[in-house]
């Protein structure tokens, strides 16, 4: 077993009566899947599994094949019932052990848990008394991805054709994007996880070297550590690091360049998103440390800003004003409009079980214990320069705290380092 922070099946428990009590009406069900295997290549090579993070979020279970079904009746009583993979001592030698019902049970505090096989009949004698089904799924195709799950949803809409279907999706990103105590104590993990790692990897950079020797020897310090990677590493030298996902990490770093590492490491399910650029020689040119400046400028005004009550939004025009008017100063630019060639994100995202999590739009108000990034970022193709500073910052009453305050960020701290 990995190390790990302990959580009990009343964290999970505790959600779902929340959930029932705060979001589900009388004569409305929720139907929460797990994720789906997906297949990589060859007939039955996968990619490593991970759980749909609602669903973990609901029931501590990892493993895939599983639901979670919730429903209130007229009364107003609430129902909760699990179905997990059947526990085959045959092809456990193959696949590994299954949780089976005991196990699921102890794990998600569910009483009534049954294998998938018969969750049908349970299905069918449930949705024939209800009016609303929210299920969990993608919104439409974001970002091109579809979802396999939609299939699964035409067909209970043919089959239940008096029932509405209703993305869960939007109840569980009211809940989710207030961060409890326990989920705060994870993300503080991944970052200082990403933190070692980040530092053991520059320790051992030099001029000469691979950007894939650096991704290879961070994200192996974030499994030596008991974590694993949250999203796909950017380790970005030079003019590379203009291209915002950037994942090739092929190119050879030059002396007199500077890297953009854009790295997390997830733990228990919780993810950290950092963003550090530092000088492949370990010194900043002039040049450098204009640009550099000016971002940092900008993140530090966003955090200054930063509280409940604001809105992403906000805190991105607070970044791209800073931004703008030192890209004015240097005379690279004339005014705000023109900011556009050289800032082209957002400044931040939720962050949580989902490295981006949900958590409401750009234009919602963030709420006390809402956890997002804070990542300015200034790419100027022609000078083959890109930098990002990406902070994880807890929003409280009238300020932030920030959480990877720790990972070194200012020009003379990272210079610093490199001196050692
Ligand atoms: N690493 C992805 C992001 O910063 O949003
Ligand atoms: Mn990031
Ligand atoms: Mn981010």
């Amino acid at each position: 077993m990995k190390k790990n922070i302990p959580v009990v099946s009343d964290v999970y428990r505790k959600r779902r009566e929340i959930l029932a009590k705060n979001f589900l009406a009388s004569n409305e069900a929720m139907l929460i899947l797990s994720n789906p295997e997906k297949l990589r290549n060859g007939l039955d090579n996968t990619y490593p599994y991970r759980q749909d993070s609602n669903f973990f979020y609901l029931t501590g279970i990892k493993e895939e094949g599983a639901r979670l079904l919730l429903y209130k009746n007229g009364n107003g009583k609430v129902s909760e019932y699990l179905f997990v993979q059947f526990k085959d001592p045959d092809k456990e030698k193959w696949t590994g052990y299954r949780l089976g019902i005991d196990k699921a049970r102890e794990i998600s505090g569910v009483d009534a848990v049954f294998y998938l096989k018969d969750m049908d009949t349970y299905l069918s004698m449930i949705l024939n008394g209800t009016n609303v089904l929210y299920i969990n799924y993608n919104y439409g195709s974001l970002h091109g991805f579809k979802d396999e799950r939609m299939n699964y949803i035409e067909f209970l809409k043919g089959n239940f054709p008096h029932i509405s279907i209703k993305n869960a999706l939007d109840i569980l990103s009211k809940m989710r994007v207030k961060k409890e105590t326990i989920e705060i104590k994870f993300i503080r993990e991944a970052i200082r996880i990403t933190k070692n790692a980040l530092y053991r990897t520059w320790r051992k950079m030099r001029p000469g070297m691979y950007e894939y020797e650096l991704k290879a020897i961070l994200e192996s310090e974030f499994y030596k550590q008991g974590g694993e990677i949250a999203f796909n590493s950017i380790v970005a030298s030079g003019e590379a690091a203009v291209v915002l996902h950037y994942n090739e990490a092929e190119k050879q770093i030059q002396d007199g360049e500077l890297i953009l590492f854009d790295v997390g490491a997830e733990f228990g399910y919780y993810s950290a998103d950092i963003s550090r650029t530092v000088p492949v020689n370990g010194k900043f040119s002039q040049l450098q440390k204009q640009y550099y400046n000016i971002v940092w400028q900008a993140q530090r005004d966003v955090m200054d800003m930063a509280k409940a009550g604001v809105t992403i939004l906000q805190l991105n025009d607070i970044a791209k004003k800073t931004l703008a008017k030192g890209l004015i100063e240097m005379g690279k630019i004339k005014d705000e409009n023109e900011l556009s060639k050289y800032y082209y994100h957002g400044v931040g995202h939720h962050l949580g079980l989902d490295t981006h999590d949900l958590g409401g739009g750009r234009d919602a108000l963030l709420p006390v214990n809402a956890v997002i990034t804070d990542e300015p970022g200034l790419y100027i193709k022609e000078d083959k320069i890109g930098i990002r500073i990406e902070d994880d910052i807890l929003i409280k009453r009238n300020k932030m705290i920030n959480l990877s305050q720790s990972i070194i960020s200012s020009v003379d701290d990272i210079e610093k380092f490199f001196r050692r």
